[in-house]
């Protein structure tokens, strides 16, 4: 959809499963989708079992039909490739295509995304269902993308997957000599004499179930690490073949697959260089705060350095894998579908067109509910933003956010720092992320996530929190960019290790050192329900978590601890590194600290909010050469004000502003002011 030629306004609509119902239906669906304003629709996402019914058949009867349908009709098509769940005859058939898991236990047919990413049979199989999918189909123009699968995620450690992992590492280290180096082997005496020695790391072979918190752990990070790399690229491989297979047949048609959020398992920035443009889906429970979904919008919109991406699924009120299936409230649908295009994404896609009746989606919420008709609370929503939508058009489609401050955020390090055994149990990475980005969020201040191989020299300021992990090259980068200039901010439990989780030796924080310009001698875990503290201008604050405790290596200290053996030791830090500033916060403090301190941070290097607003409601900016639109989004239960600083006017409503007139807002409302450059 995303830089499809065919798209003149943003896509409306989401996954439609026609199948599953009798013909009579599909009129009515039609009939429904026009008065929603829906103009797109997900399609063919689970039909393998209905394609291809044996080995040497394939049954497009029924998908013709709705693919005519769906052209008669004017609705574009997001096609599916239908690989995320195989049919039953092809498990019983060829075995290889199912996952074993964790346990070493052979799963058996049920679920879905349960093929193995490394079983021949499924390479084979999928890829040839794209290539009769493609074939069928490639003069359909109103097909606007390729969906390939279905959020992969999982993992599989069966023989297949063994052996490619062999193949895997042998290509990476070249030699036995190499690897048994990158995993420090000589520990516990696991040196290995040949690549065909090594297994995958499972609850069979290095890793356990740690009696403590039941997560698993490993007692080789180097081997896990490498597994959950090697189980990302196996599931990109046939992301890839099938990708390949449909731009052979309709080149001209962007390819894509929808990403979960905030999910561990795959290294989504890598993914998202193979991919024409990046989607995902949204599923916020009903409590979490708002700048929940923002920061993964921006952590999305960074894969693909600032392009607009697409929202792919989001629900129109509840989700029934939510433990509660609480309703959205009347006008958040609304709300978050704005926030995503506030963010930088061109499409708003839900799931589902059409509730299903049977098996676990059946109280999953959609545009048309179990009564079937228009007179619903949702449909009447989902008609709102519908005619909202087109009377937008084309305004928003293809502008770009800008912004100043930068968080880098890296899957690896992700992987790395919650799987090292020790310092502290309560490492979370996700959370000390979203710390600092809430803080930014609160104050209106733009951000965008980058990767550790990103340029950092279009910001004016770069925070890398728990970034344990330094990726080769990585601090000679940051060198850089703080010499002639920047500003870095990073935390406790940074730069400890190299990618293989190999402590960096000479002190910590290893490479980062002299950047910093302090020595972390140890760090003090705090458990649960114990606290140090800090007092920074003038106001205490708690210290959790981890204590660095740390020399002065030139640094300056902002402020030290209160309490415990360690008191009066540097706990926040300022270094003067050539013509940048380098800060370090040595441990993990409150929600009311990141906000003070990020507040004084950006004022110091005169980083303004888009616009100055009660907290909760969110003001957020897309431009393009002629005209920036800032999307005022009102969170709260009641209603607002919001101050303009230049005239402008509100796309939705036709109301004109002038510079300094105040935006009323009601309780979740939102408006899109317009405002031209130079005004
Ligand atoms: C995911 C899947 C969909 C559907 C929804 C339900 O996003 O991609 O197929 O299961 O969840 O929330
Ligand atoms: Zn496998």
């Amino acid at each position: 959809m995303i830089g499809s030629d065919k798209i003149h306004k943003i896509p409306y609509g989401g996954d439609y499963n026609p199948e599953q119902w009798p013909e009579e239906v599909w009129e009515e669906d039609m009939r429904l989708f026009h008065l929603a304003g829906v103009d797109t629709v997900t399609l063919n996402v689970f039909s393998w079992a209905s394609l291809q019914p044996d080995e040497n058949v394939y049954d497009f009867e029924r998908l013709d039909k709705i693919m005519d349908l769906m052209r008669k009709n004017h609705l574009q098509v997001c096609l599916g490739t239908s690989t995320a769940a195989h049919p039953a005859w092809m498990a019983r058939k060829y075995p290889d295509i199912l996952r074993t898991d964790e346990t070493g236990m052979k799963r058996r047919f049920g679920a879905r995304h349960n093929s193995c990413p490394n079983s021949p049979t499924y390479r084979k199989y999928s890829v040839m269902l794209c290539k009769a999918i493609a074939e069928r189909y490639r003069n359909f123009d109103n097909i606007v993308a390729w969906h390939v699968s279905n959020e992969y995620g999982g993992a599989c450690y069966c023989e297949n997957c063994a052996a490619a992992f062999r193949v895997w590492l042998r290509k990476k280290y070249k030699t036995i000599e190499a690897l048994n180096d990158a995993w420090n082997t000589s520990f516990w005496g696991h040196t290995f004499y040949d690549f065909e020695e090594i297994v995958p790391a499972d609850l069979r072979s290095e890793e356990f179930r740690y009696d403590f918190d039941g997560r698993i752990r490993t007692n080789f990070q180097g081997i896990s690490l490498d597994y959950m790399r090697f189980t990302s690229d196996s599931m990109l491989e046939c992301f890839v073949l099938e990708r390949d297979a449909l731009k052979e047949i309709t080149p001209q048609i962007p390819v894509t697959t929808n990403f979960m959020g905030w999910f561990k398992g795959l290294d989504y920035f890598k993914w998202a260089k193979e991919m024409d443009f990046v989607s995902w889906d949204n599923y916020p429970e009903w409590d979490s705060l708002p700048s929940h979904p923002a920061a993964f919008h921006d952590v999305v919109r960074g894969m693909k350095d600032g392009m607009p991406f697409s929202l792919m699924e989001q629900s129109p009120s509840v989700s029934n894998w939510h433990p509660y299936c609480r309703l959205k409230r009347p006008g958040v649908m609304r709300l978050l579908s704005y926030q995503a295009i506030a963010h930088g994404a061109d499409t708003v896609m839900f799931f589902q067109m059409r509730r299903s009746i049977g098996a676990c989606e059946k109280y999953h919420g959609a545009l048309i509910d179990h009564v079937g008709t228009e007179h619903t609370r949702v449909f009447k929503e989902m008609q709102e933003l519908g005619a909202e939508l087109q009377k937008i058009g084309d305004a928003t489609l293809g502008t770009r956010t800008h912004a100043k401050v930068a968080i880098v955020f890296d899957w690896e390090n992700w992987w790395a720092a919650e799987m090292s055994a020790g310092p502290t149990v309560l490492i979370n990475y996700y959370e000390e992320v979203m710390s600092y980005y809430t803080a930014l969020f609160n104050q209106n201040i733009p951000v965008d996530f980058i990767r550790t191989d990103s340029d950092l020299t279009t910001y004016d300021l770069v925070i890398a929190p728990l970034l344990y992990m330094n990726r080769n090259g990585y601090d000679e980068k940051v060198r850089n960019y703080v010499r002639n200039g920047g500003c870095y901010l990073t935390t406790y439990f940074s730069g400890y290790v190299d990618e293989n989780d190999k402590v960096l030796p000479g002190g910590y924080p290893g490479k980062q050192k002299d950047i910093l310009g302090i020595w972390v001698e140890e760090s003090d875990a705090v458990p649960p329900g114990m606290e140090n503290s800090f007092i920074y201008k003038g106001t205490k604050y708690p210290a959790g978590v981890l204590c660095d405790l740390l020399h002065l290596e030139g640094a300056q200290e902002i402020s030290t601890y209160e309490s415990d053996f360690y008191a009066g030791w540097p706990v926040l830090t300022k270094n003067k590194f050539g013509d940048g500033t380098v800060y370090y916060v040595g441990t993990r403090s409150s929600a009311e600290f990141y906000a003070t301190f990020l507040r004084d941070l950006c004022e110091s290097l005169f980083i303004e909010p888009v616009l100055n607003a009660p907290l909760d409601v969110e003001v957020r900016c897309r431009e393009d050469h002629e005209y920036r639109y800032l999307f005022i989004l009102n969170h709260k239960d009641s209603e607002t004000e919001v101050r303009l600083k230049k005239e402008g006017t509100d796309i939705l409503t036709d109301l004109h502003y002038g510079a300094g007139d105040s935006v009323k807002l009601p309780a979740k409302g939102v408006s899109i002011i317009r405002v031209r450059y130079g005004a």
